[in-house]
């Protein structure tokens, strides 16, 4: 098939971080490789700076920028380069964690002083859900950090994925002096505000070689024995462990300084995995299938009164994607076709006539798209791996114009359908429980149920600490379970039975009290049953 070669040039991935690491600045520094951008800073931070939050205004800025850096596209090396983004700001952490379903690999960024962070912590449970692969970049080698064999051990153990070094630093700080290519065993000298994309590197096979202690007089013998016992320690670098998410790669650099970002590169180019297979409800989808098909993983509201229109962005899964033909919905059941299909990139945005297993496209949308919406050619599955996972931050919604009712029903609807915050039902008085993993959503919904649908309202706090999807094979201890329980009960928008616990006590506790029911953390459990 013709499109197989395009899809075989496609690598998908996101470059994930605690805020701060260095995401932004590392994906500027790949796409100046990639040639997309021609100087440094072209592409804006897309993080709220911590000291902006409730600074609605500064909220919207960075939302417009978002758009225009959903999907960032270059080739290198006869590749087709998509870099997905994801929002640098904490509470935006399950946009994050959705985007994640829709690449096929990550470069994971560190510290090298602070190493595993909260969220780098929650991110890589994220990528594990999938057994994503992943490349682990410790950025900031030319400031003073944590020793590298520290490094690694910390990443296994917190992370709890087996990890081997394919660059070793030499010296770090102000000691700085390069990185040793473990892989290909060659050297590259470190030179500080660099911004040349090409680096000479000098291969060095053996490190016994005095040629070595030229250029490094007073660390070469540091860095034999380090490489002693790096290779005493690891094995030939399996890439099959890595593929299946079991194994990373980790190389150290400099991203602000340019350095170590090409090696980090080519070894991506060179180890990527190319669009994979998915899984749906009804069977395994492979990409080169020639049936197009896709899922929604992000929806992009323009919160413009006068311009009301969405985008969806879609990642095609399998065949080929050409504008203007007839789409099945699955969701609805219903026939769709797009006339005016888009990638972005930086400022510019360009309408795409096809797109392939692997690519991005933003759909315009007036309401019909739902997180997680399948597009087919005609059979009916949906994919799997777009979980809601449990907010951490719940208040109930309150009205405060009743003539507006129908109004804000309509709008927390559409917003949770954006994936904004979920939203829960109690069953005992039919309150709305918003669920966030930030304050920030609180605001946004705020001020775009006003904005947006006319419709005012506020925000009570309410006790709870955790949501869970609650299942049982039982159905007779199912029913004494929601009759006991029936206060902290409360439905999801697909009518899933979620508990509401207020305590990490009161959970443990109940867990013990009904061994035979089960609780999910996240929407999509294996063996569902629906009772
Ligand atoms: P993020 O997207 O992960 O949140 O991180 P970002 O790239 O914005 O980088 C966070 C801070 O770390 C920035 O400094 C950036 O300049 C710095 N940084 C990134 N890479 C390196 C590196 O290799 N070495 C060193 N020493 N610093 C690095 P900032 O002061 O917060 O912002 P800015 O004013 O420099 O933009």
């Amino acid at each position: 098939m013709a499109f197989e070669k395009e899809i075989a040039t496609r690598r998908t991935f996101a470059v994930i971080a605690h805020p701060d690491a260095g995401k932004t600045t590392l994906t500027e520094k790949l796409l100046l490789y990639g040639g997309a951008i021609q100087t440094a800073g072209a592409v804006k931070s897309n993080k709220i700076k911590k000291s902006t939050t409730s600074d609605f205004m500064e909220i919207e800025k960075q939302r417009g920028i978002s758009v225009a850096t959903s999907v960032m596209t270059f080739y290198y090396k006869d590749k087709m380069v998509n870099i997905l983004d994801t929002p640098g700001h904490k509470d935006f952490a399950e946009d994050t964690y959705r985007t994640l379903t829709a690449v096929d690999s990550v470069i994971l960024v560190i510290d090298n002083a602070k190493v595993v962070e909260e969220q780098t912590e929650k991110l890589m449970e994220v990528c594990r859900m999938r057994d994503t692969p992943v490349i682990i970049f410790v950025n900031k080698v030319d400031r003073d950090g944590v020793d590298p064999f520290d490094i690694l051990d910390e990443l296994e153990q917190k992370l709890n994925i087996d990890v081997q070094p394919l660059a070793w630093p030499i010296g770090m700080g102000p000691h700085f002096k390069g990185v040793y290519n473990l892989y290909d065993r060659s050297l590259n000298l470190f030179q500080p505000g660099s911004t040349k994309v090409e680096t000479e590197n000098i291969t060095i096979t053996d490190l016994a070689d005095k040629t070595l202690d030229q250029y490094l007089p007073k660390e070469a013998n540091q860095l034999r024995e380090d490489v002693e016992l790096i290779e005493g320690v690891y094995n030939q670098f399996d890439v099959q462990k890595y593929l299946a998410g079991q194994l990373a790669p980790v190389f150290f650099g400099s991203a602000i300084n340019n350095f170590g970002v090409k090696e980090l590169l080519d070894a991506f180019i060179r180890i990527a995995p190319q669009p994979l297979p998915r899984d749906t409800n009804v069977r395994k989808i492979e990409p080169t299938e020639d049936k197009f098909s896709g899922f929604v993983f992000k929806i992009h509201a323009n919160i413009d009164p006068n311009h009301r229109n969405r985008i969806a962005f879609l990642r095609v899964c399998s065949g080929e994607f050409e504008r203007g033909r007839f789409y099945n919905h699955v969701r609805l059941d219903k026939k769709m076709r797009f006339n005016n299909p888009a990638s972005f990139m930086a400022d510019s945005k360009n309408i795409v006539e096809e797109a392939y297993a692997g690519d991005v496209i933003g759909l315009y949308d007036s309401g019909t798209f739902k997180i997680g919406d399948t597009i087919t050619e005609g059979e009916n599955y949906n994919f799997k791996g777009m979980p809601s996972f449990s907010p951490e931050i719940f208040k109930e919604l309150v009205n405060k114009d009743p003539m507006k009712t129908k109004q804000l029903n309509k709008g927390i609807h559409q917003l949770t359908d954006e994936g904004v915050a979920q939203l829960f039902t109690q069953e005992i008085n039919n309150a709305k429980i918003v669920g966030t993993v930030g304050e920030l959503q609180f605001e946004v919904i705020q001020y775009r149920l006003k904005n947006e649908y006319g419709a005012s309202c506020s925000f009570q706090p309410v006790n709870f600490y955790k949501a869970c999807w609650i299942t049982s094979q039982n159905e007779e201890v199912f029913n004494r379970f929601l009759k006991a329980k029936k206060p902290y009960l409360a439905k999801d928008k697909d009518d899933n039975y979620v508990f509401l616990a207020s305590s990490e006590w009161i959970l443990k506790l109940t867990r013990e009290e009904y061994p035979e029911i089960e609780f999910h953390f996240t929407s999509e459990f294996k063996n569902r049953k629906k009772v």
